[in-house]
C-alpha cells in the first residue's frame, strides 16, 4: 500500500457524518433546515473533521417516514430547496475537502408516487408489475418491520382487489426490483444524482429490495444484481461507494460485500459489533464486543466496515438474544417510552450513560479506534440528548442545537413551525449547543476534533488489520491495528475501577516507544516487548507503536 491508496479509497479512512436537512439549519426561517443552511454550516463541518456527508433522504414526500417515502426520485422537496442548491452544496462541500453521499431507496415509493397511483389504478396499468402484488396473502408472510405500528407486508388495495406488498409501512409499497424497468429506472435516478456530483449513496434496506425472499418470480441470483449496480456506479464515477444498511449477521454480510472480490457493496455498517458494545457497556464488561469482533471476516481490500454508536432509527438490539437484549433495556431504556418494536431503544448515548463523561468519552474513543470507518449522526459531536415526547424514533431526530438562544439557533420561526421538538432539560441548548463548544477547549466538540485529527493520521485504523490482545481485566478491550503504513494499540476501560493492564507487543524490543496519541505520555517496551499501561475508570489510550528508525511523526 502507498500513502496516496488513502486518496483512492477515500473511503477507507474518510469521517462520514449524517444529518437530515430538515433538522439540521434553517436559513430561510420557514422552521424547516434547508441546504442553504447546511452550506452555511459546512465551514463548521469541516472543522470538526469530516470528510463525507450523508444526507438522508431530501426528496419530494408526503413525509410518513420523514422522507423514505418518495413521490419523485429526481427531484428536491420545496421546504429544503431545489437542485440548484444541491449542486451549490456539493460544490462548496467540495472546496472544504468534503464528498456527499446520499440516501437512496429504492425498495419502495411512497403510495403518493405517480407509479404507484397509476399502477393501483388498473390492472393492466403498464405500471402495475412496477410493484409486487398477489390475489390472497401468502401464508408464509414474514413480519413487518415494524410491529404494533403495521400489522403485516401485505395489505388489500380495494379497487382491483389484489393485496400489494409492502416491508415497511403499508404506504411504501415494495417496488418490483426483478422487473427489469424497475431496474432501468434505478439505474437512471442513479446516473442522475452522480451526475450532480454525488460521492455515491446510503443505500437503505438492501437485504430487502433484492428479489430474495421468494416474493418474486425471479429466481436468479440477487447478488448479480448488487455486481451490477455497483459496476453501473463504478463506470458512472470510479470513486462512487455504496455504502449499504445491511442489518445481517457477519456471514450474510460478506457475501454483500461480494465476498473476496469486493465487487458488491462498498461498505457496510456493522450492527453485530455496535449491539455487542452496548452490551458490553450495560454489562461493564469488554468480552461479549471483543468476542464479535474477533468473528468479523476478512473482507476484500477495497471493502471496508462503517463503524457506528448511533444511528438516525431506533437503536436496535435484534441481534442479542432475549436475556441480552433485557440487560440492555434495563441498564439503558428502562422506561417503557424509551424502547420500540420490542428490538431497539429511542436514546442517544449521553442521557444512557448518565451524562458520565468519562463512559460518553470512552465510547467516542472506542468509535474511532476501531478498524473501520467512522460514521456519525449529527449532534453527537456536542453530546446532545434526545426528546422522548418527539415519540418513537423521532425521538433522536430533534434539531441541531447551534446556540443557546431560540429553537436552539436552529431556527427564527415559532416552535409550532418545527418539524420536531427541540431538546430539552439538562440536554437543551442552553446547556449543549455547538456555539459555546467550539470556545471550550475542554468541550465534548472538541475532544471529538481531536479523535479525528488522530484517526485521519493513523491510516492503520481504516487500513489495518484487527488482533485483540491478551490481557487479564474482562472489563478493558485492548486491541490492535497494523497496517502497511504503521501499528497502533488502543485500550479501553468499561469499568469504574482504574486498572493496570499488562501486555505482550508483539514485534516489540527495549527500544520500541508507544507514543500516547491523546495524551503526552511516552512508554517503552522492555527487550521481550512486554510492557505494563495504566487506565484511569472509563479510561482509554490510543498507543503508536514506533521501532527505531521510523520516520512516523508521533
Ligand atoms: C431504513 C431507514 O433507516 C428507516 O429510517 C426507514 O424507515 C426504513 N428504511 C424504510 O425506508
Amino acid at each position: 500500500m502507498r500513502i496516496t491508496d488513502t486518496s483512492d479509497l477515500w473511503w477507507k479512512t474518510a469521517v462520514v457524518y449524517c444529518l437530515d436537512i430538515e433538522t439540521f439549519m434553517d436559513w430561510n426561517g420557514d422552521g424547516h433546515g434547508d441546504f442553504e443552511g447546511l452550506a452555511h454550516r459546512l465551514d463548521y463541518l469541516s472543522e470538526l473533521g469530516v470528510t463525507c456527508l450523508w444526507l438522508m433522504p431530501f426528496f419530494p414526500t408526503p413525509d410518513r417516514d420523514d422522507g423514505y417515502d418518495v413521490t419523485d426520485f429526481y427531484s428536491v422537496d420545496k421546504r429544503l430547496g431545489h437542485l440548484g442548491d444541491v449542486v451549490e452544496l456539493i460544490r462548496s462541500a467540495k472546496d472544504r475537502g468534503i464528498r456527499v453521499i446520499t440516501d437512496i431507496v429504492v425498495n419502495h415509493t411512497s403510495d403518493k408516487h405517480p407509479w404507484f397511483q397509476a399502477a393501483r389504478s388498473s390492472k393492466s396499468s403498464p405500471y402495475r408489475d412496477f410493484y409486487v402484488w398477489r390475489d390472497k396473502p401468502p401464508k408464509d408472510a414474514p413480519a413487518s418491520v415494524f410491529p404494533g405500528e403495521e400489522d403485516g407486508v401485505w395489505t388489500l388495495d380495494e379497487r382491483t382487489n389484489q393485496y400489494y406488498l409492502h416491508r415497511f409501512y403499508h404506504h411504501q409499497p415494495d417496488l418490483n426490483v426483478a422487473n427489469p424497468k424497475v431496474r432501468e429506472e434505478i439505474g437512471k435516478m442513479l446516473g442522475f444524482w452522480l451526475e450532480l456530483g454525488f460521492s455515491g449513496f446510503r443505500v437503505d434496506a438492501v437485504p430487502f429490495f433484492l428479489p430474495d425472499e421468494g416474493f418474486s418470480d425471479d429466481h436468479s441470483d440477487p447478488h448479480d444484481y448488487l455486481r451490477e449496480l455497483r459496476e453501473l456506479v463504478s463506470r458512472r464515477r470510479g470513486d462512487a461507494v455504496l455504502l449499504g444498511e445491511v442489518n445481517l449477521p457477519y456471514k450474510q454480510q460478506l457475501t454483500y460485500f461480494g465476498g473476496r472480490d469486493g465487487d458488491e457493496l462498498t461498505m457496510q455498517f456493522d450492527f453485530e459489533a455496535m449491539q455487542r458494545m452496548y452490551l458490553s457497556l450495560a454489562r461493564s464488561d469488554a468480552r461479549p464486543l471483543a468476542r464479535m469482533l474477533a468473528k468479523r471476516p476478512p473482507i476484500a481490500r477495497k471493502s471496508q466496515w462503517a463503524n457506528f454508536v448511533r444511528n438516525h432509527d431506533e437503536l436496535t438490539l435484534d441481534k442479542l438474544n432475549d436475556a441480552e437484549r433485557q440487560e440492555v433495556f434495563d441498564a439503558f431504556g428502562p422506561e417503557e417510552r424509551m424502547r420500540v418494536y420490542d428490538r431497539g431503544i429511542v436514546r442517544r448515548l449521553p442521557p444512557m450513560l448518565d451524562g458520565d463523561p468519562r463512559r460518553i468519552r470512552m465510547v467516542y474513543s472506542l468509535l474511532f479506534s476501531l478498524p473501520g470507518t467512522p460514521v456519525l449522526f449529527y449532534g453527537e459531536e456536542l453530546g446532545m440528548g434526545e426528546n422522548l415526547d418527539a415519540g418513537g424514533r423521532l425521538s433522536v431526530r430533534t434539531p441541531m442545537q447551534w446556540t443557546d438562544s431560540k429553537n436552539g439557533g436552529f431556527s427564527t420561526a415559532r416552535r409550532s413551525r418545527l418539524p420536531n421538538p427541540v431538546t430539552e432539560g439538562g440536554y437543551s441548548p442552553a446547556h449543549v449547543n455547538a456555539n459555546a463548544q467550539r470556545h471550550d477547549p475542554d468541550s465534548m466538540l472538541s475532544f471529538m476534533q481531536l479523535l479525528i485529527r488522530r484517526y485521519r493520521a493513523s491510516a492503520e485504523i481504516g487500513w489495518g488489520e484487527l488482533t485483540i490482545l491478551k490481557q487479564p481485566h474482562a472489563g478493558v478491550l485492548a486491541h490492535r491495528v497494523t497496517g502497511p503504513l504503521g501499528s497502533m494499540v488502543a485500550l479501553h476501560n468499561f469499568t469504574a475501577e482504574p486498572v493496570t493492564v499488562p501486555l505482550t507487543i508483539d514485534e516489540a524490543n527495549g527500544d520500541t516507544r508507544l507514543v500516547d496519541l491523546l495524551d503526552e505520555e511516552t512508554t517503552m517496551t522492555a527487550g521481550d516487548g512486554t510492557v505494563t499501561l495504566d487506565l484511569d475508570a472509563y479510561g482509554y489510550r490510543w498507543l503508536r507503536v514506533l521501532n527505531p528508525g521510523s520516520r512516523r511523526l508521533s
